[in-house]
């Protein structure tokens, strides 16, 4: 018999899979809609009722937001059947709610599982972001870096003219300096309108997605996924926290944050193991959305362990009840 305080990690791995499957398969038929908050509801519904079947003693710290504006998933809600391994839960059950709700590329279903103590607890602020793939020097690029400098760094790393280098950004007008600057180099710009987690997940397979790097600024929460998912795949991640306001600030004091301007790599953000699944729920350059056929639904679903480093794409055909 497994120990209780053990991670488990692998035999809990399965599970995870199936508690993303389950919220993609809730949002299947709000796909192309035109409503985000019916999508994101099935999700959460769906996501919170499969993750309270698993044997854990499960804390939600990244999540749909706090106690009082979120009634599910809500920052430390306890989930799972309080039996098995004390754990960190990081999800968010429609990554891309627009994106769902239009029918557009890349929206995910994602959840990470770590040792109790171990994700860092992300208050909602955005995060500025940098992130490569695997393979490279540690610090070959670097946050203090001006985007140009980071487009030639990898560059020269990867022995190509910065022409050949593609830039993943979410399309913001925060961003238009950034975009301007890194078109400077000669380097092309992906840009997506939404999903962050996905766009950083790009940079660890960036034969199937052509993406090289990402950089800019989403939410922190979804920072700290993306940091989860480049554990298990390999690849640089870094983060700052950025405060707009006081109560900004006052959400990361309350998180337990001290240091506003810290520099987060991957492994500040995810210090220990951890397990990380997320299903397409439309059609994306690393995963399958969902297909329907008469009468079935399927998924396809990355899972991986940062333990072994292993990455499994499963397809599941699920009947339609
Ligand atoms: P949803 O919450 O609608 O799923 O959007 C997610 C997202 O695009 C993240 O991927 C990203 O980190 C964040 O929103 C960006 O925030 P903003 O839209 O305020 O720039």
């Amino acid at each position: 018999m497994a120990d209780a305080r053990e991670f488990q990690d692998r035999l809990l791995s399965l599970g995870l899979a199936r508690v993303s499957e389950a919220a993609a398969l809730a949002s299947a038929q709000l796909i192309g809609r035109g409503d985000e908050k019916a999508a994101d509801q099935a999700a959460v519904n769906a996501m919170r009722d499969q993750l309270n079947l698993l044997d854990i003693a499960g804390v939600v710290v990244i999540g749909e937001g706090e106690r009082d504006e979120a009634p599910m998933l809500f920052i430390g809600e306890e989930v799972g059947t309080g039996k098995g391994p004390a754990v960190d839960i990081a999800l968010d059950p429609l990554e891309g709610t627009t994106l769902t709700a239009k029918d557009m590329p890349n929206a995910l279903t994602v959840i990470a599982m770590a040792p109790r103590g171990t994700l860092l607890h992300a208050p909602d602020v955005y995060m500025e972001k940098l992130a490569i793939g695997p393979g490279f020097k540690t610090g070959v690029v670097t946050l203090a870096m001006s985007p140009s400098e980071r487009v030639s760094a990898l560059a020269a790393a990867k022995g190509c003219s910065t022409e050949d280098i593609t830039v993943c950004v979410l399309e913001r007008p925060r961003h238009e300096e950034m975009i301007a600057e890194i078109r400077s180099t000669g380097a092309s710009i992906r840009l997506i309108t939404d999903g962050d987690v996905a766009g950083v997940m790009h940079c660890a397979e960036p034969d199937l997605t052509g993406i090289d790097i990402y950089m800019g600024s989403g939410g922190a929460p979804e920072g700290v996924l993306a940091a989860a998912a480049l554990k298990c795949m390999g690849g640089q991640f870094f983060g700052k926290l950025l405060f707009r306001n006081e109560d900004e600030k006052g959400r990361a004091r309350k998180a337990g944050i001290q240091n506003f301007d810290r520099v987060y790599t991957r492994d500040d953000l995810v210090r220990g193991d951890v397990i990380f699944a997320a299903t397409g729920v439309t059609d994306g350059s690393l995963l399958a959305g969902i297909k329907r056929e008469v009468g079935y639904l399927t998924t396809e679903t990355i899972l991986m362990r940062s333990k072994t480093g292993s990455v499994r794409r499963m397809t599941y055909r699920s009947p339609m009840r």
